[in-house]
This record gives structure tokens, C-alpha cells and sequence, in this order.
């Protein structure tokens, strides 16, 4: 007998599951609450995107967009679009074959008929451009079926040239456009920023989300291709150093109010991209990088051409005494940048954030500059990082929008939760998940009573467990145990009659006789 395949959660993926979310819960609480006293709004941006929003605010090179984004054909069409233009790219050489020219006209009017249904649907808009390469390709691809008849030696040639001409129209439609599932929220709340004109509200705008991103990334404890996380970012304003530390301030208290141990900040200032500054000093990084290439590995090696600031995040062994005679940043800022990093460092020891300056953190994504943090906490392993962030003016401006700073910082959901189960620091709220009271009935009357029992005492804030078929009290009391209940209310024909409940402490087996209101009193405290 064929075995029916089990499902499994897709590699990388995970459900969350209780007791563990109630923890979840309680984290998101907390930030909701923390966040909100510092000011800041929820936003809840979609979880896909443009792929070009992502390839520009993060950056074409950078491994998130070049190797870990989940990105497909927004429409069916689109991509079958691609196939089409493909199949009659492969054709276009051999139209003076009869039978090659009739399937290249058959493939390429279906192209023009699903293009056309799209425009019509408004599935896709073209601009100007896109609109006269489209006419152009409908003309294109009239005069080759007028010429499709032609003997004489001169049509092979304006055939082929034809074909080739619709081709190249056909790609360079590009009305395939693609969208990616977030790797990461910060390019979506700068394009909602600028979508909804929120350089009109009073600025700077603090905005604050929580949600799943998706890397393609290679699965290991704490990294996942589908994971979470709590972000927040400050846009519009000055980009007044207090800005900083202040954003910090709040990420450090929320995880004080979560109960994570042993938090380490790490801060660095990576300057802004002039020649008397980030630039300058890149270039000089390559040329001493290029002396030492052939020390390093592989990755380092690539990077010294595509991002040579990335060979500073390098955890291989062998290339860390390498890196420590490296050029460091700090000595290559610009006055202006020198002095914002000085500032960032004295507004957080004003407010009392200790952190550890590392000239080596200079993150993944391409549009961060000046501050840059990162903090990372006990009980992870090799994916410490729970948290990342840093300023990015500009980033605005480069998604199309108008001049405005930037700052923020997303927390790793996921690596959070790990570490606070770690240390074993899980709130009560984990321990109060097992009902409070379970209801041991028998008999029908008890039974109506029991539901009107339960209602009240939910209603009252206690959670209760009412078995939905008749148990034997024996049983029923085991359950309460296993459930891990703390009372179980006794309800038989006798209770109801008398109006006097019996509540057991199981705990220590201690009964008592209640009426229901002496009940919910007795409870109350409790
Ligand atoms: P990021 O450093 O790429 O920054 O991610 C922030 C945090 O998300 C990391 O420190 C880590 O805790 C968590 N994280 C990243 N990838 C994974 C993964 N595959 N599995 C589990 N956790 C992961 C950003 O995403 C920026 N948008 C942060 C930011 C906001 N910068 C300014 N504003």
C-alpha cells in the first residue's frame, strides 16, 4: 500500500507553539508598551514589496539582496511572459523556415494578446517608454507576418531582422516586474514615509513594528528563513546625536524590561560617503587589503572588490590578526562625523548606557552611516546578535522621497525568546498559562450550572477548564492535576442543591465550601 507523504514546516521554518507564545506575547506587550511611552506609533507595513525597493535601500551587493531574498513574478503572466519572449528568442534565428516562422508569429501574437489583457487590466502601467517600445512592437511584428509570404531573396534578411527587432521588444518591455517576500522592514517603512507624505506631520515621525522577514539564509540555531522581528525607526528631524542615544535609551530598557541577561552594546561610527571620510578611508582599506589578499579566504577576497567594509566582519580564525593591523575607521572620519560620534557617546553616558565602542561593526546592509549599534546577549552561540541598527540619512531621498534623516534598529524576535529561555528568566506568565480552576461536574444540573459557573468566573479575569463530556470525579480531578490546575471546583447533584460549591486546593487537598460569590472573592486575590 502506497504511504501518504507527511508535511512538514518548510526548512528554515518553524511553528511557534504554546506554552512558548505566551512569551512571544508578553515580549510584544512590552514593546508595545515601552515603545509607546517613548512616543512612537505602530506601523504594519505589507510583507511583500517592489524587489527594486529592497535591491536599492539595501543594497544590489549585499548578500540579503544578491543571494537570500524570495522574490517571483508578481503576475502568473508576467512570468509566462518571460517564457514566451525566451521560446521566440530561440526562434528568431530560423523564421525563414516555414514552420519556425509560423510557431515564432503564433508565440509572439499570444505575447501581444497577454501584454495587452494586462495593460487593459491595469495589471501593469506602462510609462511613456515602455509605451512606444510596445508600439513599436506590435508594428514590428505586423510587418513580419506582411513579409511572412514574400519569396523573393531580399525578405530573408528584413525576416530576420524583423524577428530579431521583436524580440528585443518583447524584453525590453519589462513589464515583468517582480516583488520580494521583506528581508527586512526598514525600506518599507521609509517607503510608506514618503507614499503617505509624512514629512508634512510634525517631524521627526517615530514609527515601530513587529513581524516575519524571510532570508534564504542557511538554518542553524537562532537563524531561520522565516523569522521576527521588532523594529523601530525615527525619520524627519534633526539628526541631533541625542536622537541616537535616546533610540538606544529605549532599546536597552525594553530589554531590561524583558529580563534579558547579559546584554553587551556595541557602537561605531562609519562616517558618510565623501572622500574626506568613509570613501577616503574605504580606499585606503582596499589598497591595504590588496597587499594582504592572498592571506585571506575566499569570501574576504571577493569582498575586497565588491565591499571591503564587509572584510571587517570576517569571524575566520586565521584572518583576525590580519584585520587587527587593518586601517580603523575612527581615525579617518571627517570633522563633522568625528564630532557627531563624540556627542552619541556623551548623550548615552548622560543617560546612563554603557556600551563598547568596536571599530569593526559596520554592518550588512548598504545604507547605513555615522552610528552604527549592535547588541548581543548570552545563551545563543554563533547568532548572538539579537539586535542591529544605525542612522541612514538619505535613504529617503534614495527610495525618490525628500531629504530626511534616518535612524533604527531591529531586534531578532526569535534570538530573543532563545535567550531568555536560556537564562531560564521566562515571565509568570508562562507558569500561569495551565488553568486556574477546572470544573469536576456530574450530573446534568450540575452541568448547566458548570457553564454558567465558567462564564463567570472568565468574565472575572480566571482561566477556566470546563470538560465538554461528564468524567467521573476521579478522573477528573487526575486531569485537573496533569493540566497542572490549582483548584478544581467540585459541582455534583449535592452542591447544586445545597448552593455551597466544594473548591480543592490541589496543592495541598485542602476543601472548602463556598457559595458562588464567596467564591469569586475567595479567588480573586489569588
Ligand atoms: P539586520 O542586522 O539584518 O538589520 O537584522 C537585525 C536583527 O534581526 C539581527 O541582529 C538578528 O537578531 C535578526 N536576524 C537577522 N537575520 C535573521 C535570521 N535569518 N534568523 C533570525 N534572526 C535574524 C536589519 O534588518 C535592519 N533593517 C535593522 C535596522 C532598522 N536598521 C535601521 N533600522
Amino acid at each position: 500500500m502506497a504511504t501518504k507523504a507527511k508535511f512538514q514546516a518548510i526548512r528554515g521554518t518553524r511553528d511557534l507553539l504554546p506554552p512558548d507564545t505566551a512569551l512571544w506575547t508578553r515580549v510584544e506587550q512590552t514593546a508595545h508598551e515601552v515603545f509607546a511611552t517613548y512616543g512612537y506609533g505602530e506601523i504594519r507595513p505589507p510583507i511583500f514589496e517592489p524587489t527594486e525597493l529592497f535591491a536599492r535601500a539595501v543594497g544590489d551587493d549585499t548578500d540579503i539582496v544578491s543571494k537570500e531574498m524570495y522574490t517571483f513574478a508578481e503576475n502568473p503572466n508576467h512570468a509566462y511572459l518571460e517564457v514566451l519572449a525566451q521560446r521566440i528568442g530561440s526562434l528568431s534565428l530560423a523564421v525563414n523556415e516555414q514552420a519556425a516562422l509560423r510557431q515564432f508569429l503564433k508565440r509572439a501574437d499570444e505575447f501581444v494578446r497577454i501584454a495587452s489583457t494586462m495593460i487593459e487590466d491595469k495589471d501593469v502601467i506602462l510609462d511613456d517608454s515602455q509605451n512606444s517600445e510596445y508600439e513599436v512592437l506590435k508594428s514590428k511584428l505586423a510587418q513580419l507576418k506582411g513579409a511572412a509570404g514574400d519569396s523573393s531573396d531580399s525578405a530573408r534578411p528584413r525576416r530576420s531582422q524583423l524577428a530579431v527587432e521583436v524580440v528585443e521588444k518583447c524584453h525590453m518591455l519589462g513589464i515583468a516586474e517582480r516583488i520580494s517576500l521583506r528581508p527586512e522592514a526598514t525600506a518599507s517603512v521609509c517607503r510608506a514615509y514618503i507614499e503617505h507624505n509624512m514629512q508634512q506631520l510634525p517631524q521627526p515621525v517615530k514609527l515601530y513594528y513587529m513581524g516575519p522577514m524571510f532570508r534564504r539564509e542557511r538554518p542553524q540555531k537562532g537563524r531561520y528563513r522565516q523569522f521576527y522581528q521588532i523594529g523601530a525607526e525615527i525619520l524627519g528631524g534633526p539628526d541631533a546625536p541625542a536622537i541616537d542615544a535616546e533610540l538606544i535609551e529605549m532599546l536597552m530598557t525594553f530589554f531590561d524590561k524583558c529580563g534579558l541577561q547579559g546584554t553587551e552594546l556595541s557602537i561605531n561610527s562609519i562616517g558618510h560617503a565623501a572622500d574626506n571620510c568613509r570613501r577616503g578611508y574605504v580606499a585606503k582599506l582596499k589598497a591595504e587589503l590588496e597587499k594582504v589578499k592572498d592571506k585571506l579566504g575566499a569570501d574576504s577576497q571577493r569582498r575586497i572588490e565588491t565591499n571591503p567594509l564587509r572584510v571587517l566582519d570576517s569571524k575566520l580564525e586565521h584572518e583576525q590578526p590580519i584585520i587587527e593591523k587593518l586601517p580603523r575607521i575612527a581615525d579617518h572620519l571627517c570633522d563633522e562625523c568625528k564630532a557627531h560620534y563624540a556627542a552619541v557617546k556623551r548623550e548615552l553616558d548622560l543617560r546612563g548606557v554603557a556600551y563598547r565602542e568596536n571599530w569593526r561593526l559596520v554592518r550588512g546592509l548598504d545604507y547605513y552611516m555615522r552610528t552604527t549599534f549592535e547588541i548581543t546577549a548570552k545563551g545563543l552561540g554563533s547568532q548572538n546578535a539579537v539586535c542591529g541598527g544605525g542612522r541612514y540619512d538619505g535613504l529617503v531621498e534614495l527610495l525618490s522621497g525628500p531629504p530626511a534623516k534616518g535612524i533604527g534598529f531591529a531586534i531578532g524576535e526569535d534570538r530573543l525568546i532563545l535567550s531568555l529561555q536560556d537564562a531560564k528568566s521566562q515571565s509568570p506568565v508562562t507558569s500561569h498559562q495551565s488553568p486556574s480552576v477546572y470544573i469536576a461536574w456530574m450530573g446534568e444540573r450540575a452541568y448547566a450550572t458548570a457553564i454558567r459557573a465558567a462564564k463567570d468566573m472568565r468574565n472575572a479575569g480566571f482561566r477556566v477548564e470546563l470538560p465538554p463530556t461528564e468524567l467521573k470525579f476521579g478522573k477528573a480531578l487526575e486531569r485537573a492535576s496533569k493540566l497542572g490546575s490549582r483548584f478544581a471546583l467540585i459541582l455534583g447533584d449535592n452542591e447544586v442543591q445545597s448552593g455551597e460549591w466544594t473548591l480543592k486546593n490541589l496543592a495541598n487537598g485542602e476543601q472548602q465550601k463556598l457559595t458562588e460569590p464567596a467564591l469569586l472573592e475567595y479567588l480573586k486575590p489569588l
